[in-house]
């Protein structure tokens, strides 16, 4: 039985697919069967992954409607690169909050899809878009574990509250077993007053348990993503690199 994670805040850019990206990477390296799967309609993890999504004629959209006909799912959605599966995205993935919405099983629909591809896989990671509707919420029905990565900036805290508020709920009503793995600081910003701060007020509110070592602020992050790869195989003696390998590890640390 494969474990699902999400990777989900509302707030837009706090590292949510950077995160699920390169975690999702580096967990083929470590021998694990890893799938990523994309759930935005900007398909920004599919680019990362080095795909073009206007070329993808079937995505993530596509492949949940199939299923919900065929009852089964095509494995040929699922593309590799370099060993990771990815089900990608491309824009048509923003009809699915409509698409689910007329179903009356509208909050499990993902939960159903992914029990096919179940077998396949030791680690399934889901990068969200940022929002709180019927996708986020079908990926949270679908995941075992929660992660919420949190940038340095007041806004972004704003932004948690409403995001644990969210979790809470799911967790009491659809889906009792989803754990809130934890919280991935993410330092974008370097101003290093504010990073400190912002730190300090999430190990007051959640303690040190919930929390995950920071990705730091780092120029490779973004270079990576562009020639899509992931971070340790662009940079692998980058300081990002060796964060992410931290919070891999430490992920994997918590699940076992
Ligand atoms: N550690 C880092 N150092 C520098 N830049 C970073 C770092 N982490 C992420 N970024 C950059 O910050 C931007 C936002 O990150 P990302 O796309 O992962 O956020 P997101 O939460 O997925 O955004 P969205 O809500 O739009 O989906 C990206 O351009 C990414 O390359
Ligand atoms: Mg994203």
């Amino acid at each position: 039985m494969a474990k699902t994670l999400s990777f989900a805040n509302l707030k837009g850019g706090t590292g949510k697919t950077t995160l699920c990206y390169n975690i999702a990477a580096l967990f083929v390296d470590m021998g694990y069967r890893s799938l990523l799967i994309d759930l935005d309609a900007q398909a920004h993890a599919t680019t990362h992954a080095g795909f073009e999504p206007i070329k993808i004629k079937k995505g993530v959209f596509e492949a949940i409607s199939e299923y919900l006909k065929k009852q089964s799912v095509d494995s040929q959605v699922i593309l590799r690169q370099q060993g990771l599966s990815i089900l990608p995205s491309n824009s048509k993935t923003v009809l699915l909050e409509e698409e689910l919405a007329s179903l009356t099983n509208k909050e499990s629909v993902l939960k159903d899809f992914l029990m096919e591809l179940d077998r396949d896989f030791d680690f399934i990671f889901i990068d969200t878009p940022p929002s709180l509707g019927l996708t986020v919420l079908n990926a949270l029905v679908a995941s075992d574990y929660l992660l919420i990565p949190v940038r340095f900036d007041f806004f972004s805290l704003v932004g948690l509250a409403q995001m644990i508020n969210f979790y809470y709920k799911v967790n009491t009503t659809l889906s009792p077993y989803l754990k809130l793995l934890g919280l991935i600081p993410i330092s974008i910003s370097a101003r290093a007053r504010v990073c400190n701060d912002v730190l300090n007020e999430l190990r007051t509110t959640f303690g040190e348990k919930l929390l995950f070592p920071t990705l730091r602020n780092d120029i490779k992050v973004v270079e990576a993503s562009s020639h899509g790869l992931p971070v340790h195989r662009y940079a692998p003696k980058s300081r990002a690199s060796e964060d992410l390998t931290k919070i891999s590890q430490e992920i994997l640390r918590r699940l076992t």
